[in-house]
């Protein structure tokens, strides 16, 4: 059983999809390792590391793999160099991205997408959103701490008092209560928001006042898998107009609300950025997914009015946290995907995380929700 570990070829990822440490128990249940030169530089792992843990290095580890470790969706360019049934399991990005899950399709290899983890019990050890999610919370406190010209705790000094800092943070699941926990070890005022009534509990339990509208429809609104639903448009604009007036008199706004397939919803407008005082930071965690603040552009930071607006891609900031906790979720998949006796490849296809994860497989799209439109 042969395993590759990739050099991400997109220049903006940072993260790698083994450590040292998950080499090292890779190699304990039987497989040989294959590590692309450079794969860990970026996430402070020098190959020498990993030669260490019991992996070989060189160019083209991932010819001749039957399982390949990366982070993202490999290019076309990548498709070409695996071999045909090759299991490659990555964050795949599936929605919207038809032609990329045909190609992988096409290209015979079986594709599993991490970020489609059912969020049971037993596959919580593999929940990337959830690993990836908490330390993007943690860090958009800090890159919005950055960029706020005050400071975040009240100071009592000779030379006068330093007001607390007021930060709302917009969507409370695990980036969100992250970036509450966050905020209030470094002593602002915390407020946030939420669609999902557990929600409230939750910001309350960390110290945060909670802020909503909570009418019948927020009552209801959460899926049986714990997730967002898309609001109403009667729901969108009295919370909007809750919002607005709070977030006038905020100092950091962190945004990081999602609905799983669908774009982030649409949560600042520009001219609720208009009426936030000069000087005041936004920071936007949905970037990547169409943005919850207008205007927001991935990778930058834009200044409009004198706000400051945040996009920066967030895990991948923290590369190096962010590759052991990814590491030890593709370790924790693999360890149900490998027969520990005979120490070989053995996926059972009716186990609910392998149904739930696997994408293609056998030259087609097997995942029931990305089925190509004239099949459905
Ligand atoms: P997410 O990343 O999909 O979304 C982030 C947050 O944005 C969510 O809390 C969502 O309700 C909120 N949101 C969506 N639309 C919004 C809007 N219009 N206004 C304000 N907020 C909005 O969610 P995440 O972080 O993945 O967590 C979702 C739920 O799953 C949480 O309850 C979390 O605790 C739960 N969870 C369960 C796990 C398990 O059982 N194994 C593991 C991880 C999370």
């Amino acid at each position: 059983m042969r395993i590759s570990v990739a050099r991400e070829s997109d220049p903006a990822e940072t993260r790698v999809a083994a450590t040292p440490e998950t080499v090292r128990k890779l190699v304990a249940l039987g497989a040989e390792l294959a590590v692309e030169p450079g794969a860990g530089v970026k996430s402070g792992i020098l190959d020498a590391d990993y030669a260490a843990a019991g992996a070989t290095v060189r160019s083209d580890a991932a010819k001749d793999a039957d399982i390949v470790l990366k982070v993202r969706r490999p290019s076309e360019a990548e498709l070409t160099a695996y071999k045909r049934g090759a299991l490659v399991i990555a964050i795949m990005d599936p929605y919207g991205n038809d032609a990329a899950l045909a190609a992988m399709a096409k290209a015979g290899i079986t594709a599993f997408a991490m970020e489609l983890m059912p969020r049971i019990t037993r596959a919580q050890s593999m929940d990337v959103l959830s690993s990836q999610a908490n330390l993007g919370g943690y860090r958009a406190v800090i890159d919005g701490a950055a960029e706020y010209g005050r400071a975040l705790p009240m100071m009592m000094t000779a030379a006068g008092t330093v007001p607390a800092a007021k930060v709302f943070v917009m969507g409370a699941g695990v980036a969100g209560l992250q970036a509450i926990a966050t905020a209030r070890r470094l002593g602002a005022i915390v407020t946030a928001t939420d669609v999902r009534p557990a929600a409230k509990e939750q910001v309350e339990s960390l110290g945060a006042k909670f802020i909503a509208v909570e009418d019948d429809e927020f009552r209801q609104a959460e899926t049986a898998g714990g997730y967002a639903k898309e609001m109403s448009k009667e729901y969108q604009a009295k919370q909007a107009a809750l919002v607005a007036e709070h977030i006038k008199k905020q100092d950091i706004v962190i945004t990081t609300a999602l609905i799983p397939g669908r774009p982030a919803p649409r949560l600042i407008s520009r001219d609720m950025v208009a009426s936030m005082r000069p000087g005041s930071v936004i920071v936007d965690l949905a970037v990547e997914r169409g943005g919850n603040v207008e205007g927001a552009r991935p990778g930058e930071l834009v200044e409009s009015n004198g706000v400051k607006i945040v996009g920066y891609s967030n895990p991948g900031r923290l590369a190096a946290s962010a590759s052991g906790l990814y590491a030890k979720n593709l370790y924790a998949f693999l360890e149900i995907l490998i027969d520990k006796k005979t120490r070989a490849l053995a996926v059972n296809w009716d186990d609910d995380i392998v149904r739930a994860t696997a994408l293609t497989r056998d030259g087609a799209v097997v995942h029931p929700n990305f089925q190509p439109k004239s099949a459905a």
